[in-house]
């Protein structure tokens, strides 16, 4: 096995760090032009290295730089840079405490083997008693994904991007006995009674999420407020009088760095009731949200899901989503 000195990062590693993660950035643009053009620049990865690492040079020999985030490097016998890893600590009411590394927290040179002792390194010192790992990885980075599997990491959720005009939504099957139309004011009970649909698809198996009481009422009061949304697209289906389905698309997100995804939509969630799936409703919301969302001039569309929830990850995929992004998560016994 090769050993690798790791050690905490410290300000003279900025500009190799910021290169290593410069070459990271463009090969996930490069595998997906769609992504912000932000990620081509240098100057953008130099910035994230030192917004993660502001207060480095007074931190102690742990690596520390802020309560709960720990900055490691691991270098090569010859003293170059191998790779590094930042991890912080998150806090959530809901679903608990987690370390995380985000996709520009770490990268790595090619064919370095230091994942293992970097993430011990890292991982370690914020890590006490705290179960949840979370890791951020670009779905085109192959030797990363698989170097995040050998440490027992496994997927969780897709992050998926497509062009609108290339959605495949098979219009023979989306002319069912249903009606579909955009919500307003006045619809909060029908959007009510569909806000635990995905949650609950997701409690029980083969995902196993749960569906805390805390969050079922957030997503309640959270769908409510739909009907008002001016900005998004919020489409309901009905059976006769009864709200079989729905879909709600909103703007994309800029990153406050890399810039937004040009003429990005998310559509950001979307479900059957389990007694009408299958039946052309997914499809038939899915060409509404693509016909409105050209119309409002958007032409790129962004979607995630569970990986470990078959429904919908077989249905965006069959639409034509690809995933350029994973969270990886481990949970420790
Ligand atoms: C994912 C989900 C929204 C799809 O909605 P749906 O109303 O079942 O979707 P549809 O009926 O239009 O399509 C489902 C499948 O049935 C097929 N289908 C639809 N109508 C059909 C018909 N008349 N004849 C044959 N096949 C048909 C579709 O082609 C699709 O298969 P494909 O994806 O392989 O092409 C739904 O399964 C759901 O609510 N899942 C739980 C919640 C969830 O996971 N939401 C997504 C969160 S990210």
């Amino acid at each position: 096995m090769r050993r690798y000195g790791i050690r905490s990062y410290n300000p003279g590693d900025a500009e190799a760090v910021a290169s290593l993660l410069a070459r990271a950035r463009r090969a996930r643009r490069l595998a997906f032009p769609l992504l912000p053009s932000g990620l081509d620049e240098k100057e953008s990865a130099a910035r994230i290295v030192a917004s993660k690492t502001a207060g480095s040079a007074a931190a102690g020999s742990a690596g520390t730089v802020a309560t709960g985030s720990v900055s490691t490097v691991a270098l090569g016998a010859d003293g170059s840079l191998q790779g590094f890893l930042f991890v912080e600590r998150k806090e959530d009411e809901i679903w608990g405490p987690s370390l995380r590394a985000d996709v520009n927290d770490w990268a790595l040179k090619a064919g370095t083997e230091a994942l293992p002792e970097l993430y011990a390194a890292a991982f370690g010192p914020v890590g006490e008693g705290l179960r949840e790992h979370r890791v951020l990885c670009p779905a085109s980075d192959e030797t990363g994904l698989a170097a995040w599997f050998e440490l027992g990491f496994g997927m969780e959720q897709a992050y998926a991007m497509a062009r609108l005009e290339d959605l495949e939504v098979g219009s023979a099957k989306t002319k069912g006995d249903f009606q579909i139309r955009r919500a307003g004011p006045g619809d909060e009970e029908n959007l009510e009674s569909l806000s635990s649909l995905i949650a609950e698809a997701q409690a029980g198996p083969p995902v196993w999420a749960g569906a805390p009481a805390a969050y079922l009422a957030e997503l309640h009061k959270g769908f409510a407020a739909l009907a008002g949304e001016a900005d998004a697209i919020v489409l309901l289906a009905f059976r006769g009088a009864r709200p079989v389905g729905y879909q709600a698309w909103f703007p994309a997100e800029g990153d406050p760095l890399d810039g937004a995804i040009e003429g990005g939509v998310e559509l950001a969630v979307g479900a059957t009731i389990p007694e009408e799936r299958g039946r052309g409703i997914g499809l038939a919301l899915s060409a509404k949200g693509i016909a409105l969302a050209q119309a409002s001039g958007y032409r790129t569309c962004l979607v995630d899901w569970r990986t470990t929830n078959p429904s919908a990850s077989s249905f965006w995929k069959a639409r034509g989503f690809r995933p350029f992004l994973y969270r990886l998560t481990r949970r420790l016994p």
